[in-house]
């Protein structure tokens, strides 16, 4: 491997596309969002590239105007653990809010999806921007907290399921069926906790895996989602357009996991990049305008007014610089719409170039298989990036990077050809957290780790 870091792998299954318009592809499979096969199939090629997990992105809202994907998609730890037993090192990592769900119960189907693959789950922390998701959950819109709140709701969410997880002692439960004893009371601890949002008596009726927690991701690039993260993350996945944006959010970071006492390689940065990889350059760039050229311009206005509380964009001159839209996009997706108002500002983009643009991002990632892999060097050098997310740009995209980027990733020493371990954690190079009960009672620190 080069030098002592390593280059860590992800990618997201997005059913039909994370776009609007992927579905209409000839090779696109149009069911795949609910196709266990399709999804076996991509968690199959996942683990035979050695990839370190993979993603499940999730919504609690969806309306007509949302893409094909949020339309008709399945629950993430449902998924999970179908794909748990067709893998064996893949680690599965599932999108769940900690605004519309209670720690008792995210707690116990983390501990349960990291019980059935032993030891490869993992949980990506959202907030829930979409206001509509009040109305799911028996709240008004107006009722849909705030972002600051939403994320001071996350930190004491995380807070409790830790603890939770915690519940049992490792070797808690002896079973000895001649003396009759099934568990070491002492062993057993209550969490009894009383907070600001939450009151949670514990114990959790379910015990720790061998990678001891879950690994917890966390997505949101704000101030608040920043701070979220050095406090509290394994790993933040992200979305920086250029390899500086990238370095400055990864710096940042790193200092605010050390502000909080923890060591920067604590805390893993990923940014999702979206991928698409031909034969040649020409190859890749027919690939892409494939797909950009079956999007409808109104397609691409209700994609970007998801992100902006559902605004309807179709209100505006199409050619006409981008809308001043004043604040609107701080309480939902806010570092989010904060990056398209200011590329829209600096480089003078009409409506119509930034609705296309958010729906088919023109990607640095889009190339041949050598420019590909020179990008991911070249980001994960520069400490831009611990990993990427790879997010496929058009039908066959992971099949592309498996068969010819991750080749030359790896001859390049740059990433694994056999998995170190069999849990998330082990994988990723992330220490096992010591259950805090035995911690308290030995004062000793066990790292699984880099193998
Ligand atoms: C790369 C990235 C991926 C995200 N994935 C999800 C997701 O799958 N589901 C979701 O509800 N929110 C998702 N979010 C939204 C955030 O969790 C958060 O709720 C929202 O972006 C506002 O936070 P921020 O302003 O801190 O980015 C994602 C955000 C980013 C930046």
């Amino acid at each position: 491997m080069a030098g002592s870091r390593k280059l860590r792998l992800g990618t997201v299954i997005h059913g039909v596309g994370g776009g609007t318009a992927q579905w209409r592809h000839p090779q696109a499979l149009s069911d795949a969002s609910v196709n266990i096969d399709f999804y076996k199939e991509q968690a199959r090629k996942a683990e035979e590239g050695k990839l370190d997990f993979l993603f499940i992105a999730d919504g609690l809202y969806i309306n007509e105007k949302s893409i094909p994907h949020f339309l008709n998609r399945f629950e993430p730890i449902t998924i999970l653990s179908a794909l748990g037993s067709v893998t064996s090192h893949l680690g599965l990592v599932g999108t769940v809010s900690t605004s519309y769900s209670e720690p008792f119960t995210i707690a116990r189907q983390f501990a349960s999806l990291d019980q059935i693959s032993r030891g490869r789950a993992g949980w990506n922390v959202v907030t829930s921007p979409l206001e509509g998701s009040a109305l799911n959950y028996g709240k008004t819109v107006e009722q849909h907290p705030t972002h600051e709140e939403r994320y001071r709701i996350a930190e004491e969410f995380i807070q409790v399921a830790k603890g939770l997880w915690d519940s049992w002692e490792d070797d808690a439960f002896v079973r000895d069926k001649e003396k009759g004893v099934f568990f070491e009371p002492a062993k057993l601890h209550t969490l009894n906790h009383t907070g600001t949002y939450f009151s949670v008596k514990g114990p959790l009726n379910v015990a720790r895996s061998k990678q001891g927690h879950p690994v917890v991701f966390q997505a949101g690039s704000s101030e608040n989602g920043k701070d979220l993260a050095g406090k509290s993350a394994d790993a933040v996945y992200t979305a920086p357009e250029t390899l500086d944006d990238a370095q400055n959010f990864y710096r940042d970071v790193k200092q605010r996991a050390v502000a909080n006492g923890r060591a920067p390689e604590e805390v893993l940065i990923f940014p999702g990049i979206t991928v698409i990889v031909g034969e040649t350059e020409e190859d890749a760039e027919r690939i892409y305008n494939e797909v950009a050229a079956l999007v409808s311009i109104d397609s691409a206005l209700d994609y970007l007014g998801r992100f902006f509380e559902h605004h309807d964009f179709s209100q505006y001159p199409l050619d006409e610089p981008f809308p001043d839209l004043g604040e609107l996009g701080q309480n939902s997706f806010q570092s989010t719409t904060n990056l398209i108002k200011r590329t829209a500002q600096e480089e003078n983009l009409t409506l119509r170039q930034v609705a296309l643009r958010s729906v088919t991002p023109r990607s640095p990632f889009i190339g041949s298989a050598e420019k590909v892999a020179d990008l991911i060097q070249e980001w994960f050098a520069g400490e831009g990036a611990d990993g990427f997310v790879i997010r496929p740009g058009a039908p066959g995209a992971l099949h592309q990077f498996v068969d010819l980027v991750v080749p030359l990733l790896q001859s390049r020493g740059l990433f694994r050809t056999e998995y170190e371990h069999d849990t998330l954690r082990g994988n990723l190079g992330l220490p096992v957290p010591v259950n805090r009960y035995s911690l308290e009672s030995s004062g000793t620190l066990q790292l699984q780790g880099e193998g």
